[in-house]
């Protein structure tokens, strides 16, 4: 036993399993708690429901330590915990683009019955603005401690593929707290979950409920935001003969501008940037706000459109359709470093041009199960090469360093013809035009028409 606060993480998707074992890694006494039996008997038997670097060994070291464990009892998390972290998710809505909060709502309502002494509640989960002080309420109306269940808000910033890491070394730390000795009291606290990072330098944030939850949704829109302004520029680069590789870094030079979010290319996809753009601009118009929902849906239209304009150059460099054509998809995560297949451009254009007729084989080092597994319907291969093989066209749709590596010599000597597509600017054009490839991406101009038919 030890002095530290017990914690619980409600919810071991993504966000929870990864604050789970840093937690745990950290010395704290962790307690994960999922409503599905199956995740908790995945869990404890110490297996990782995602590829993240180092989670396996931390999960693994969390369990024989003994300060980690996983339950589906709510009553066993309230009894156990000081502190109580919920990370269920919050994606779209199936009717509208607002989030859906029935899972947050319904672990409220279970979890705050059951709280019968002082504890904290911190909200982790992405949510619209304005929710964290009606669960605040609710919490206090259904918790026989009352407002002795403290809730406040602490967002979460990591990127999948460096979950761990940015959990245990994060930009910043965000805790948004109700006024009153409540929310003193979940300052306190959430200060001595954290401090082996602030005394390591990380700064800690301490706002009101709103600036938290905000902090989280503005941080994705603006990196949306620049994602797809690099998006819009490639296509005045591709009408104007720039190179928008080049241009990109040029911008990012200027450190007012940076580089991160900048590189051109499919766009974004994933199990937070869509939804939670989407999710911005409902909340932000449902609150009479005519800014932000407008310049937000145009971010999310520009980067929808990324994906049109790859089918349509598929379709282009294949004569004008797809049908009965052989295509190879090299890629189906959302990004490199990753098996998330969630809103995945790389699948979506994968989908489309399978409806078109193509028939379409991928290939991905890290997400073939998860995407055989939501999209069926294709066909898989097992390498890069036997994806290629006999294809009209290959695709190269997630930025993995293993497409980038392509010796294009090598992959003619498999494909029908020696068509590229490079939608995420991995590829040396020059490399490959060298090799005899029609080298092709949106955002540069497209060559000679005869040269189309190599
Ligand atoms: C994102 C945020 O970065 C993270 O802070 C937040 O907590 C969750 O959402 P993640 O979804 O892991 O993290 O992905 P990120 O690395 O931001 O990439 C999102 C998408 O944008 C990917 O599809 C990626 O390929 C694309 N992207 C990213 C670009 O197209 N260009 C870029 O310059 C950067």
């Amino acid at each position: 036993m030890t002095d530290l606060p017990r914690l619980t993480v409600l919810g071991t998707g993504y966000l929870g399993v990864t604050h789970a074992v840093c937690m745990a890694s950290l010395g704290f006494e962790v307690l994960g708690v999922d409503t599905d039996p199956r995740k908790v008997a995945l869990l404890t038997s110490g297996e990782a429901p995602m590829a993240e670097p180092g989670l396996t060994d931390l999960l693994s070291e969390g369990l024989t330590s003994g300060r980690l464990g996983f339950t589906s009892s709510y009553e066993r998390a309230a009894e156990f915990g000081d502190i109580h972290f919920v990370c269920v998710g919050t994606p779209q809505r199936r009717d509208g683009h607002g989030a859906d909060l029935s899972q947050l709502e319904a672990c409220v309502a279970e979890l705050g019955p059951l709280l019968a002494r002082p504890c904290v509640v911190a909200g982790k989960s992405t949510v619209p603005v304005g929710t964290a002080a009606r669960l605040a309420a609710r919490l206090a109306a259904l918790a026989p401690a009352g407002e002795a269940a403290a809730l406040c808000w602490n967002p979460e910033f990591l990127r999948e593929g460096h979950a761990v890491a940015d959990t245990l070394r994060p930009d910043r730390i965000v805790v948004g707290v109700g006024a009153g000795p409540a929310g003193e009291r979940a300052e306190a606290v959430l200060r001595v979950v954290f401090s082996a990072m602030t005394a390591a330098g990380v700064p800690l944030f301490v706002t009101d409920l709103p600036t938290a939850e905000l902090a989280k949704v503005a941080a994705n829109a603006f990196l949306a935001t620049k994602i797809s302004f690099i998006n819009a520029v490639a296509e005045v680069c591709e009408l104007s003969g720039a190179d928008v590789g080049v241009l990109a870094g040029i911008l990012a030079a200027d450190p007012r501008i940076g580089g991160a979010g900048l590189r051109p290319g499919l766009g974004f996809g994933g199990g937070c940037l869509p939804k939670d753009v989407r999710a911005f601009v409902d909340r932000a118009a449902e609150l009479g706000a005519a800014d932000a929902p407008a310049l937000l849906g145009t971010v999310d239209a520009i980067n929808l459109g990324r994906r049109t304009s790859m089918v349509n150059l598929a379709c282009d460099v294949l004569g004008g359709s797809v049908a009965g054509k052989a295509v190879c998809v090299l890629g189906a995560a959302f990004k490199a470093g990753s098996d998330d297949v969630r809103d995945s451009p790389a699948l979506d254009v994968a989908h489309i041009l399978h409806g078109l007729g193509g028939q379409v084989t991928v290939y991905d080092p890290a997400a073939m199960r998860n995407a055989a597994a939501t999209h069926p319907g294709l066909a898989y291969a097992p390498s890069a090469l036997s994806a290629a093989t006999g294809a009209d066209v290959v695709l190269v749709l997630t930025d993995w360093p293993e497409f980038a590596a392509l010796d294009p010599a090598l992959l003619g000597e498999v494909t029908a013809a020696r068509r590229i597509i490079d939608g995420r600017y991995v590829l040396d054009p020059a490399a490959w035009r060298a090799a005899g490839w029609l080298y092709r991406a949106n955002g540069i101009p497209a060559p000679a028409p005869s040269d189309q038919l190599a």
